[in-house]
């Protein structure tokens, strides 16, 4: 199967798909990339291809009332996290905005009470539509620093994918808002609807400030140094970034190797 491994190396449909999810986060179920480890270079890699898109994709809350509290919100935020990256993505368009927004609202609404109480079946299915919808958004518009600052935490210390990206997520929003403040300033009012001021920093602080609070209350880690990540590590880290230009490349903002560099040492 490693000859898959890359972009458009599938060379045909195959038997048709239906798709399942298990959990509410990575939104395979609509996306045309998938996952998995190769065991001999202890990494993970990724086939991307548009065969991989599946014929169905099913929704049933009831699959994942078995997910412990700490997966559902690390995956649960890994589908925040999409949806908000593909929102301020450089590629994001009006149908991709539709798409994400409705995803931040449903995650961003359902996280808590799904951690919370695993057995709440309407907060599970909020969740699964949240994660499916966020999905279709970051397919189209990608994914951005967030995912490509993970990568290096996944990859060398097998940090868990949506665990790794939440704990880079406020310091990459924080660095990326000055490029785009009207977009940021729009995912603050989102996230925020009772704040009272015109002004889009504020705003767009007010969103980062939120996914701060729900990092806290989902009682998942904040600094590299709770995942047992050595700061001699941040410099090697730093250039793996800079690898990722695929995702780069739909980053708001520029990221220079400093940048890189000090984004890590932020989150240390
Ligand atoms: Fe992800």
């Amino acid at each position: 199967m490693y000859w898959l491994i890359g972009i458009n190396l599938v060379e045909r449909r195959g038997v048709p798909k239906i798709l399942i999810p298990i959990s509410a986060g990575t939104g395979s179920e609509v996306t045309p990339i998938v996952i998995l480890t190769d065991q001999a270079e202890n990494l993970k890699k990724g086939i991307v291809s548009d065969y991989l898109f599946p014929e169905t994709a099913i929704l049933d809350p009831e699959l994942t009332i078995s997910l412990p509290p700490g997966a559902t919100a690390a995956s649960g935020m890994d589908a925040l996290i999409h949806a908000v990256e593909a929102y301020t993505s450089m590629n994001a368009t009006p149908m991709t905005d539709h798409l994400a927004v409705r995803a931040i609202e449903l995650v961003s609404a359902n996280i808590r009470t799904a951690w919370a109480n695993g057995n709440n079946l309407e907060a599970r299915m909020n969740m699964l539509e949240g994660s499916l919808l966020a999905g279709q958004a970051f397919a189209n518009a990608g994914v951005t620093a967030v995912h490509a600052f993970a990568y290096p935490l996944g990859g060398e210390f097998h940090v868990a994918h949506g665990v790794a990206n939440t704990v880079m997520l406020c310091a990459v929003l924080r660095f990326n808002m000055l490029a785009s403040l009207k977009k940021f300033a729009a995912l603050g009012k989102l996230l925020s609807p009772d704040i009272a001021s015109s002004d889009t920093k504020m705003l767009a602080e007010a969103g980062i400030r939120f996914m701060e609070g729900l990092i806290v209350d989902l009682q998942l880690p904040r600094t590299l140094r709770e995942l047992n990540v050595p700061q001699e590590a941040i410099p090697r880290m730093a250039e793996g970034v800079m690898k990722v230009t695929r995702l780069l490349a739909n980053n708001p903002r520029k990221i220079t190797l400093k940048d890189a560099n000090d984004i890590y040492q932020v989150v240390y």
